[in-house]
């Protein structure tokens, strides 16, 4: 009986930790916002709760994100929004980057035809025409609610008033010192030793984002913020002029949208790849039966990473802006070509890239992007991803406007078959072209069960985005984790070449990846490799939300 006893209480015991372990988010009743930092969390917030919906939120985390992350946060770079209004509507806008209209396809190499190293991808050749301030405008002008100025004015009060700099901000500051220096013809304000708590405060982007509060549109790409754009672009030897920032404009257009398992999955569209690929990949592995793969065994890193593999080689061979070629999206994402795609894939070998497709690779650059997720009291819920592309853009600082341009030219294919900073291919499908927008692996994502709202996911992390997206949703979907249980679980990565497995350190155990090697897997784990920095909602069974902020970042959830 004892002996009963106490085998009962450690049952008890266990079953109780098991309980602890499963880490669970904030819970709200009726509203949330998820971003890389607090203070634009909570803005975006405080604009849901002075009753403005989604879309104001929206608006005011972008500006609150350029301010006090900007790293990635911007309105200097460019990206992506999928919306789900509450009545059921989706739609997706695009203001991504443009090539400016001086640019050619051959601009990024020399007299030989080679690519020069870091010319796409660092300093003033590297940026694309900006896309952020008129993605915001238009999406005040169809959805928005409260006045335009109250939507901007919290970031202007918080880069006037500033933040403190947190430890992860300072080292990452502190990291890109040099480079800051290199990529700009005066001190910025950023190149300075930082610490944990320090007070940062940005006075020129204040002025800038005051402009935008009281021009709208014009306050970025004409009159003086535009002036500050294009003198200094000027000074350093760049190529954005007026009639480039006069002729951007954001597009509304219509996102992927497909069933996996019952599951309406709302994705975007070209020029970003990723709701094509998240397509690809989750139909590739439709047919299994994942009640009976363990999350993160071998079987399922073998099956992600074969459906992978081949989704990753189409979008290097067919993927580029629509507006300049051709994208057979319906055949890409037809069940039957999937299938087809995966005859080959045996669960005893792996398969060899080079067997799929060719290519020459290099290897990878520290990246930034950052993607935030809002679902608002009225059941509107948009899924954005934003971004510069690495770390600070182009690392050019506008003299007098304080904020960064991106660096997102890399993103095209600067030579078919070389690599970009991600490893990506790519073919004249991506090639430069005036006006073009450069091919993206951002992938907001929003996911419906029975016609009602269950999930808003997305994240940072170049061509990674895709797959931390795709496992984030097969684990809610198919191993019903909670969201910050499953933004917190270790994640892993192929993108056909190079053929390797990225694996988060530490997050897998030693006979997975022992088998994984003896079926012909090369992996790559780094000390310091994380793999995005996902940020989610997840509507309850009961109606409340579940935030997932990753705790790979300073990523935090703020509702109410
Ligand atoms: O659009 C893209 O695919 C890239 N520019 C995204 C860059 C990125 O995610 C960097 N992040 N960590």
């Amino acid at each position: 009986m004892k002996k009963l006893l106490s085998l009962l209480f450690i049952a008890i015991l266990f079953a109780n930790c098991t309980k602890e372990d499963k880490v669970v988010g904030l819970i709200t009743d009726k509203a949330m916002v998820v971003s890389a930092r607090v203070e634009a969390s909570q803005i975006g917030s405080d604009i849901l709760k002075k009753g403005g919906n989604a879309y104001d939120a929206m608006i005011a985390t972008q500006l609150g994100l350029a301010v006090v992350y900007p790293v990635a946060g911007n309105i200097g770079g460019g990206g992506f929004m999928v919306f789900r209004h509450h009545d059921g509507k989706s739609g997706a806008l695009d203001f991504r980057e443009k090539a400016p209209l001086s640019s050619d396809k051959d601009m990024y190499l020399d007299e030989k035809g080679e690519v020069i190293p870091g010319k796409s991808s660092f300093g003033v050749h590297s940026s694309g025409v900006p896309g952020s301030v008129a993605g915001i405008v238009e999406v005040y002008e169809k959805y928005g609610s409260l006045p335009f100025k109250d939507l901007v004015q919290p970031a202007i009060d918080l880069a006037r008033n500033g933040f403190k700099v947190t430890k992860k901000q300072a080292n990452s500051l502190n990291g890109t010192l040099s480079r800051f220096k290199k990529a700009n013809n005066y001190q910025i304000l950023f190149d300075r030793e930082w610490k944990e708590g320090d007070l940062l405060q940005q006075e020129e982007l204040a002025q800038t984002l005051e402009r935008i509060r009281d021009n709208g549109r014009d306050g970025f790409y004409k009159g003086k913020t535009a002036d500050l754009i294009v003198d200094y672009q000027k000074e350093l030897g760049g190529i954005i002029t007026h009639q480039d920032l006069e002729k951007y404009k954001a597009i509304w257009r219509k996102p992927i949208v497909f069933d996996y398992k019952g599951y309406k999955i709302t994705s975007m569209t070209m020029p970003a790849s990723g709701g094509i690929c998240l397509a690809q990949i989750l139909k590739s592995v439709e047919p299994y039966d994942f009640s009976k793969i363990d999350h993160n065994s071998t079987k399922y890193i073998q099956l992600l990473t074969e459906a992978e593999r081949r989704s990753y080689a189409d979008r290097a061979h067919y993927l580029g802006d629509m507006d300049f070629v051709n994208v057979p999206i319906d055949s890409l994402i037809a069940p039957k070509y999937i299938s087809e795609r995966m005859l080959d894939f045996s669960w005893d070998k792996a398969t060899k890239s080079s067997d799929v497709s060719h290519g020459k690779v290099l290897g990878y650059e520290s990246d930034e992007t950052t993607h935030y997720s809002i679902i608002d009291q009225f059941g509107n819920a948009v899924s954005v991803t934003t971004t510069l592309n690495t770390g600070y853009g182009s690392k050019v600082l506008v003299k007098g406007a304080g904020f960064f341009l991106n660096n997102e030219m890399d993103d095209f294919s600067a030579k078919p078959g070389v690599p970009n900073v991600y490893g990506l291919l790519g073919s004249t499908a991506n090639a430069i072209a005036p006006e073009k927008r450069m091919l993206s692996s951002m992938t907001p994502t929003i996911v419906e069960k029975d016609g009602k709202l269950k999930m808003v996911v997305g994240t940072p992390g170049g061509s990674t985005i895709i797959t931390s997206v795709l496992q984030n949703i097969l684990n809610v979907v198919e191993y019903d984790m909670g969201m910050q249980e499953s933004v917190n679980k270790a994640r892993f990565h192929h993108q056909w070449m190079p053929d390797n497995i990225r694996m988060e350190p530490n997050g897998f155990d030693s006979i997975t990846k022992a088998n994984l090697k003896t079926l012909g897997y090369e992996l790559l784990e780094r000390n310091s490799l994380i793999i995005g920095r996902v940020d989610a909602i997840l509507v309850l069974p009961n109606g409340k939300l579940e935030g997932g902020a990753d705790p790979r970042g300073d990523d935090a959830a703020v509702g109410f």
